[in-house]
């Protein structure tokens, strides 16, 4: 759904989106695909990149915040889905920063032992929970879904290394009223809309993302120099530069998803990743900081070696 195509149902343009977000096109779900349609054919693609087997993944973590059912978790539908009879499966809820989460979740299964191969998906079908009338918010979603597979290895821990060197993960509980959904199943028994302070989530994001990117520099002793890619969370461009300067990266090393997916909540960072991956930017050895920041407010950051 390009600018031009929303701006004949609200009072918009594509100039304004495209100035104030660098969005100009988002994709939106068919009308019978689900969350657990589009993450299931991200996890088909991951295991054929990865080379591996869904009957082998001891795992399956979906971040979303735009889930088939109250209850159970997406991650359940996928797994069938997958033709998966054993493992665990459930979704992890951080809104945007959900990916971030997962990974980290992923990320300690591994180190303590408790799975080997684990699935970590972002996706979200944000058009079913937004006011298509408030043009402060319906123009900068869409649809989407991205994944990774990680597996275990034994390692010495250096830097040098392949996988995840760092996950940080922060909330502040505080920030609800910023950014949220006015439903649920425990308080309107409706799924509601979502709800956006836009200026005041800019303020934190570019701070709290800021925050984030130096705590996994500072665990690793690695400087922005040492950076070869940011992989940040998809929501405005502006924050993507802000992003990208706080780290010196030039701009063609800041991959940047935005302006042809809008803002995919927890499947932005993945989508991102893959088209990096795939286009082979992204190369074995590369040295990729991945951030995001959402509602609660929600924020992290992760640090990994391609
Ligand atoms: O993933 C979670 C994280 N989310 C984010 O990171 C979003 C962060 N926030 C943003 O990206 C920006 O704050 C927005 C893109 C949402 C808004 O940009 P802004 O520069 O902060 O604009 P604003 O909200 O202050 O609105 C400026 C003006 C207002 O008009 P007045 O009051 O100045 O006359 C709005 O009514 O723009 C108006 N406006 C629009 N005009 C045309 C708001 N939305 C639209 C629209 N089209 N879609």
């Amino acid at each position: 759904m390009t600018n031009a195509e929303l701006a004949l149902s609200v009072d918009t343009s594509d100039e304004w989106i495209r100035q104030r977000t660098g969005i100009l096109e988002r994709r939106i779900a068919g009308e019978n695909e689900t969350t657990a349609d589009l993450g299931t054919r991200a996890a088909e693609a991951a295991l054929r990149h990865a080379g591996v087997s869904a009957g082998t993944i001891d795992l399956v973590i979906v971040a979303t915040a735009t889930p088939n059912e109250t209850f159970p978790a997406t991650a359940t539908r996928i797994q069938a889905s997958l033709g998966m009879t054993r493992g665990a499966a459930f979704d992890v809820q951080a809104v945007c920063t959900g990916f971030v989460y997962g990974l980290a979740i992923a990320d300690n299964f591994i180190k303590v032992g408790q799975a080997e191969n684990v699935l970590v998906i972002g996706a979200e079908t944000f058009s079913r929970i937004l006011d298509w009338e408030d043009r402060g918010t319906c123009v900068l979603f869409g649809d989407g879904a991205g994944a990774v597979v990680l597996q275990g290895s034994e390692s010495r821990g250096g830097p040098e290394e392949r996988g995840i060197l760092s996950t940080h993960i922060h909330s502040d509980g505080r920030h609800h009223d910023a950014l949220y959904v006015d439903g649920g199943p425990s308080s309107t028994g409706t799924v509601g809309h979502l709800r956006m302070e836009g200026r005041e989530v800019f303020r934190h994001a570019v701070v709290r993302m800021s925050e984030a990117i130096d705590q996994a520099l500072e665990h690793n002793h690695l400087t922005p120099g040492d950076i070869d890619w940011l992989v940040p969370h998809q929501a405005n461009m502006r924050i993507i530069e802000a992003m990208g300067r706080r780290l010196h990266l030039p701009a063609e090393r800041v991959v940047c998803t935005v302006d042809r997916h809008a803002n995919t909540s927890a499947a932005s960072i993945p989508l991102a990743l893959w088209e990096a991956v795939g286009d082979g930017r992204i190369k074995e050895g590369d040295m990729v900081m991945l951030e995001g920041m959402g509602g609660g407010f929600t924020w992290g950051s992760a640090l990994v070696r391609w």
